[in-house]
């Protein structure tokens, strides 16, 4: 069993603290990805599961023992970096073939070995060449027959496509997804790109400051972020947010604020309504807001009119840009909306699908 856990994890430096009681549990064969802004500490906690960090404080298990006095060479876990770290003067097969050539393997197994990673990453084509004859993808595919061959309990990849092009990218993301479901090995992926995470992660773990905001499948993320910064962090484009005030009404709860006021659904009340008078962040995605001329269940409470200020066609994507109450709003509309820069139009709030957080805390009140 190859399940990793992390028990009140800390890491300081000197005062800084680095990675905050970090408590995490992997299980075996999943794949979990740590996304979260630069400097959160997503290497950090990779470097402390290698071994290559040590540990201020807390516990970190690999199946079950605890490995934080273990040499990195005695965990068996691989990590990929960003940087493909190859040896220039070697080989495509000599580099896959270096960490067998460092156990002392026999030369039929690490030649069976070698050949079945390069099989299984496509590059069979390439084992004679030296790096600098490589792309970017092949490069990188190279450095993950590395981790491969060795075949650990756990694979640790860091940032590992950020150095190639857009579709690059995405290629060798389905590839991952890929080696994934055929080697069922545990996989621990830190990005900071939150479409990767989304479209990779059985287990996505948002950070921020050294700390876990959330963690959960990737829709659950999406349709129920806990807190404000998971919220704005995940999906593109970010959802939108307004600073407004919770007012229990004789006939319901609404968010008002200077020119702008929305009456909550039958049903928030139970949920909110304790709250009246509290400053609030409403959240709305872009695919909540529509084109009246394309919407249900419209009402003067949740309908807005609103001036274009540009409209975005993107593939089959559209979106209208808009202020409301002074604030940026961004909908993702019907392509078939006919709404052009500067027109005035009226858009509609799913209040269904809206999100509320308390301002002061961050905390998801509804
Ligand atoms: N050796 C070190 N000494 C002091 N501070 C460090 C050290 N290594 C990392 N840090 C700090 O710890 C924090 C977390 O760093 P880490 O490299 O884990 O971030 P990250 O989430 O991987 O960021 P990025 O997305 O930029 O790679 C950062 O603020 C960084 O400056
Ligand atoms: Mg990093």
């Amino acid at each position: 069993m190859a399940e990793v856990v992390l028990d009140h994890v800390c890491k300081k430096y000197g005062n800084f603290v680095a990675v905050d009681d970090f408590n995490l549990a992997i299980p075996d064969g999943e794949f979990c990805v740590l996304v979260g802004p630069s400097g959160c500490g997503k290497t950090t906690v990779l470097r402390m599961i290698a071994g290559l960090e040590d540990v201020t404080g807390g516990k970190i298990y690999l199946g079950g023992k605890v490995i934080n006095d273990l040499p990195p060479k005695d965990r068996d876990i691989a990590m990929v970096f960003q940087s493909y770290a190859l040896y220039p003067h070697l080989n495509v097969y000599d580099n896959i073939a270096f960490p067998l050539k460092i156990r002392k393997l026999p030369k039929r197994e690490i030649e069976e070995r070698v050949l079945r990673a390069a099989k299984i990453l496509g590059i069979t084509e390439q084992l004679e060449k030296k790096p600098a004859e490589l792309s970017g993808g092949q490069r990188q595919r190279v450095a993950m027959g590395r981790a491969i061959v060795r075949e650990p309990k756990v694979f640790l990849f860091d940032e590992p496509l950020s150095n190639l092009d857009a579709k690059m990218r995405v290629q060798m993301r389905v590839e991952l997804a890929k080696l994934h479901k055929m080697l069922g090995t545990t996989m621990i992926y830190v990005t900071h790109d939150q479409t990767e995470a989304m479209t990779l992660g059985e287990k996505v773990v948002v950070m921020n400051k050294g700390r876990i905001m959330q963690f959960g499948k990737p829709d659950k993320l999406y349709d129920k972020p806990m807190n404000l910064f998971t919220a704005g962090f995940i999906g593109s484009p970010p959802m939108n947010f307004l600073t407004c005030r919770l007012v229990q009404k004789t006939d319901g709860v609404y968010l008002e604020r200077e020119n702008f006021s929305l009456r909550l659904p039958d049903g928030a009340e139970k949920v909110i309504g304790n709250f009246a008078g509290v400053d609030v962040v409403m959240g709305i995605r872009a695919e909540d807001i529509y084109d009246k001329l394309f919407a249900v269940g419209a009402t003067p409470s949740n309908t807005f009119r609103v001036k274009v200020d540009v409209r975005e066609t993107i593939g089959s994507d559209v979106f209208i840009y808009f202020t409301i109450a002074g604030t940026n709003f961004v909908a993702r509309v019907m392509p078939k909306s006919k709404a052009e820069s500067g027109q005035e139009i009226e858009v509609v709030f799913d209040t269904q699908k809206l999100h509320i957080f308390d301002k002061r805390t961050g905390e998801r009140l509804w």
